[in-house]
This record gives C-alpha cells, structure tokens and sequence, in this order.
C-alpha cells in the first residue's frame, strides 16, 4: 500500500548521517517530508509535487569521480531548493561558482555573522552558534547570488539567491547545536517554501483509514499484536477502519512482562473494542526452549515456533487476503526498499519474532511505514490508546528469553518479571521513564553470597540496563542517579526472592548491544 503525500518536501540524500534528522525537524513542524536516494528523476520528484527540495550532506566531495550522481533537470524546477553542507557544493557548483578543498576543515560549534537577515536568517541575529561540519570552503559564489552569512574566520557560512529561492548553508541547521536551526528551517519551510502545517496525526488517521478501505475492498485482514506500540496502533487503526473485517492476534509465547498481554487487550479489546483473539501457548514455547542456551538457537525457536502459531490461527480464520504489519519508516529507510513499484516484503524478519515468513499468501498492509515512532506515538494517542502502552519502551520479539542469560524456565521468569517490574515502577515514581530510551533487567544465573538479618543467601545476580538513544542503532547508558540506583538495588533485594545482588550495566553501544544476548 504505497501513496505519495503531495506538497511536502523532498530530501535528497547525499549520505549525511543526519539525513534522517532533517526529515523528523521537519515533520515536528507538521510538514511531510520524505527522504529519496540522490539519484532519483526529476519525474518521479515531480509525482508528489513537493513545496521545496532540500539536498542533504554526504561525505563526498563534488569534485571526486565517485560522488554521488544526480538529476541535472531538478535545477530547471520552479521549486524552493536548500542545500545543506554537501548539498551546498552541489548548488555552488551548478550556479557556476566554486568551492575548493582545504586542507583545515571546520569541524563543531561556530559563531556566524548575518548579512542577510530578510529570508533565511529573518529573525536570527549574528554571533549565533552553527554547527559547521566540512572540509570544503566556497571561494566564489554563484553570479547573482549573495553571501547571506560568514563565519568569523570570514569563510561563507549560508549564501543563496532569493529571487530564484535558492539557499545553502555550510553548516547544519537539523541538529540541536545550531541554536537557531529552528528558525531557520521555519523560515525555510513556511515564509520561503509556502508549507501549510497540516501533516497532522489527525490527517495521517483520516486518510490511512480511507486507504484501508479502498484497499482492502470488504475483505478480512489479520494481524498480529505484541503489546508494543507500533502492533497497537496497527490494530487500532485497522479496528478504526473496517470494524469486524479485522482481527488481532497475540500469541502470548509466555515471554511477556507481567501482565504484559491483559494490558494489551485491555486497551484493544475493552478500550476499542477489536476483535482480538489471545493464543496463549506458553507451554509449548517454554518446552521448546527447554535446555536451549546458546541465544541465537534461543530466537531461532521462539521465531519458527511464533510463524507456525499464527500460521495455525490464521488457517483456523479460513480465507484471509490481508496481513498488517507496523513497520516503521526508518526500517524502510534502511532496509533501502524503493517507496513504490516494488513488491512488498516482510522486514527484519531476521530480527524480529513478529516477522513472518514470505511463502504465506498475504498481501501486506503497513499503515506506518511512512511514520517515525514518535509520529507512531502521536497516531496512538489520537486513536485514544492509553498514555502509558504509548509511551512504552521498545521489547524485542523473543521478550524476556534474551533478558535470562542460560536456559529459560518458568521459575526464572517469574523472578524476572518481579523484579523488572519494580525497576519499571522505580523509574516511574522517580519521573526517569521518560528520559530513558529503553531500560530492562536481565536475569544472570551466577550465584554470590549475601547477608539478610542474620542470614547468610547464596542467590542470583540482576543486571540492570538503561540506556538513551534515538533509534536502537547506537545507545549510550543513562546516567543512572546513585540515589535511584540505591532505591531499585534495596527494594528488589528485599522483595524478590531468587536475587541478592544487582549490577549496573554501563556499556554503550557500540561495543555492547543494548539485549544481552
Ligand atoms: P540490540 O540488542 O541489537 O537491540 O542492540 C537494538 C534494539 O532492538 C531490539 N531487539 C529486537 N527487537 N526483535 C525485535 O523486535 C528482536 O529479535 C530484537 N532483538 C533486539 C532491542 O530491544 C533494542 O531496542
């Protein structure tokens, strides 16, 4: 299910590792944006009818043999255009003005001075601080065009031309260090580029519920749920959409926090009413996992045993044309799929329990896959799933099996869920949830000695993790206070039974991955 969003804007990318940060800067203002490889037609750009270009960094040069190649033809567009770093060189270059390597980069925080302060810097005065990231310097700026802010070094920091509303900065305005990168992308968007801010979660609602609809003609479709937040809203807004032509599937692999899949129904089923159908096959899955230690063997089980669950419910359903899946735009992104044209396939399906396999005779819905989570979360709020599953931190498919270092048994899963669930309520009471990306506990299987009252305990040892990141692919551990860290240690020595000592994990990644196994 592919459709173009019209009038948004189209980003280029060159390579820049915030590529993805100018597209989610944007969509915080209620714009869509949409990121397209570099070397994509001046036609297929002009299909979505996009309000302005932007031309991301890259690494490259514009100079070398190898830099990325594009369609000359988007230059003769009557189309707003920023060039950003990379994408700079690539607008000096064309508009015949000059850029030359040096060998003294600029690299991190600098001032700029404003001499122009009409279009881009309108409302942006001079000795801001910009973050400058390039090798590369402009030594003659296009004929016609103006220098529209220096560094203090005097070297051009933003130049452009305002009738042909063509603009570059050298540095960027998407990350955070560049203290009016704000305002310069709304004076981007808005003033220069004509955007209306109607890229809501209200419209996105409205018209995927359309979309469903039209799609899927008044045939059946399935889904399968896990209590995390991109299956919820999945389900919510097919719910929303066709009603009783959907229904939700959640197979309970006995590897869910405490009471993980009644909250899922709670919300699905009494709070919006969907047909969801609970598989609790626990049993099996822990049988299968009995003795198994090695933690690839472990995902391999619980993801071949999860594929011929839900294909068993799915055959029981009889005749089912359609399977939604909440895969996110970031998974589109880097997976490199193109946007339309091309065949569906299931994501990650290496990585992820809910992946199922491809000879199943579906053809795929996937609602979000042009949101970024934090889009996803405001879907959900707006289809009135409850605050605290929307605000949930990410779980991996295998749940709570890659959280026990060793074999998995009931026992030890009980004293895991016990005792992440004090960590999770912890972290609640203290307000640190919300500051933290993921945090978990891990069950490790050592014994050490201990001393309650008068008693001597030889018992398990916890891990604990918190780590901060924007998307899982890098993380770094969450300053955790000593004061919380002492709060969580007392409580959960003192009421779980099964542990007497816990452990802070303070790796990032990389060189740690944020499960442990
Ligand atoms: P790692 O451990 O690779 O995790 O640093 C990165 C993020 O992915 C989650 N994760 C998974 N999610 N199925 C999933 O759906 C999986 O098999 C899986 N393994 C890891 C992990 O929790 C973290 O958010």
């Amino acid at each position: 299910m592919n459709t173009f969003h019209e009038n948004g804007i189209v980003i280029l990318d060159f390579g820049s590792q915030y590529t993805q940060l100018i597209a989610r800067r944007i969509r915080e203002k209620n714009v869509y944006s949409e990121i397209l490889p570099p070397d994509t037609s001046c036609t297929d750009i002009m299909k979505r009818s996009p309000k302005a270009i932007i031309l991301s960094g890259g690494p490259s040069s514009v100079y070398e043999k190898s830099s990325p190649g594009y369609d000359r033809d988007i230059f003769d567009l009557d189309v707003p255009m920023l060039g950003i770093c990379y994408g700079l060189q690539l607008l000096t270059k064309h508009y015949n003005g000059h850029v030359e390597s040096s060998n003294s980069g600029e690299y991190g925080n600098a001032s700029i001075n404003i001499l122009n302060s009409n279009s881009l810097f309108h409302s942006v005065s001079s000795g801001t601080q910009v973050w400058m990231s390039h090798m590369d310097k402009v030594t003659k700026i296009p004929p016609g065009w103006e220098i529209m802010a220096e560094s203090s070094n005097g070297a051009v920091a933003a130049l452009g031309n305002v009738e042909s509303k063509r603009y570059a900065t050298q540095f960027h305005p998407e990350v955070h260090h560049t203290i009016k990168g704000e305002v310069i992308l709304r004076n981007f968007l808005f003033d220069i580029s004509e955007c209306s801010p109607d890229w809501t979660a209200g419209n996105f609602i409205h018209d995927q519920v359309e979309i469903i609809r039209n799609t899927t003609k008044g045939k059946e479709v399935l889904a399968g749920v896990s209590g995390g937040v991109d299956s919820t809203v999945v389900g919510a807004l097919l719910n929303k959409a066709i009603g009783n032509r959907f229904t939700a599937v959640l197979v309970d692999h006995g590897l869910l926090r405490k009471n993980e899949a009644n909250q899922c129904i709670a919300a699905l089923k009494n709070g919006l009413g969907v047909n969801i159908h609970l598989q609790d096959s626990s049993d099996l899955f822990l049988k299968k996992l009995s003795g198994i230690i090695n933690p690839e063997q472990k995902r391999k089980i619980i993801g071949e045993q999860f594929i011929r669950t839900f294909e068993k419910i799915a055959k029981e359903k009889g005749e089912i044309d359609f399977l939604a899946q909440g895969t996110l735009y970031p998974d589109v992104i880097e997976s490199g799929m193109p946007k339309t044209g091309a065949k569906a396939e299931i994501i990650k399906s290496h990585h992820n329990v809910g992946g199922l396999p491809d000879t199943m005779d579906f053809t795929l819905i996937e609602p979000l896959r042009d949101l970024f989570k934090d889009e996803v979360r405001k879907v959900g709020l707006e289809l009135d799933l409850p605050e605290a599953l929307i605000h949930r931190h990410p779980f991996p498919g295998p749940g709570l099996a890659v959280r026990i270092i060793g074999e998995v048994t009931e026992e030890k899963l009980e004293i895991l869920r016990e005792a992440d669930h004090i960590y999770m309520e912890i972290l609640h009471e203290e307000g640190l949830y919300d500051e933290i990306w993921q945090a978990f506990s891990i069950l490790i299987p050592v014994k050490t000695v201990g001393v309650m009252g008068d008693k001597r305990t030889y018992e398990n040892l916890l891990g604990i993790r918190a780590v901060t990141s924007n998307d899982g692919m890098t993380a770094d551990w969450f300053r955790m206070p000593p004061e919380v860290l002492s709060k969580i240690s007392n409580r959960i020595v003192n009421s779980v039974k099964g542990i007497n000592r816990v452990v802070y994990d303070i790796t990032s990644k990389p060189p740690g991955t944020i499960e442990w196994e």
